[in-house]
């Protein structure tokens, strides 16, 4: 499929949008500081913290860190759950649904079976999800994000 060019120069920290690549739905979290910071908190309860379990299907050699990307501010994830293939839902953002648990620290919730990911897409430990979300190659040119490329 053809990389897809998408503007984040207006992005506001905290905000996320969703793009179409390749029919996936890909996620674009421009995260704030406080969110960037939270990434250290949830290090200890995951399962594959530094994505090294199928690296090169998931997670690109630049975005093998802790914040799983180029740019510590920007995640950049395919918003697929990696058990079922189910959509999860986000706990910060707009939209985000009311009967969420109230104990969860926030990330995204898979609806299916309850796998749950903290803000750079890395799953917890001891959920049906075997692996962090997918991180699609990615680049930035400028204030544009190109995915696919
Ligand atoms: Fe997401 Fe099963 S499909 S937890």
């Amino acid at each position: 499929g053809a990389p897809v060019e998408v503007d984040v120069a207006g992005m506001q920290p905290g905000q996320m949008q969703t793009v179409e690549w390749r029919g996936k739905p890909v996620w674009i979290l421009k995260r704030s500081p406080e969110m960037v910071e939270s990434l250290k908190k949830t290090e200890g309860e995951l399962a594959d913290p530094n994505s090294e379990r199928t690296p090169d299907a998931l997670t690109p050699e630049y975005a093998r860190n802790p914040h799983r990307s180029i740019e510590p501010e920007f995640l950049v994830a395919v918003g697929i759950c990696s058990h079922l293939g189910c959509s999860p839902t986000s706990k910060f953002a707009e939209g985000a649904q009311p009967n969420l648990p109230d104990n969860w620290a926030g990330g995204f919730l898979c609806p299916c079976h309850g796998s749950t990911f903290d803000l750079a897409g890395r799953v917890f430990k001891n959920k049906p999800a075997p692996d962090n979300l997918e991180v699609p190659r990615h680049m930035f040119v400028g204030d544009k994000l190109i995915i696919g490329k």
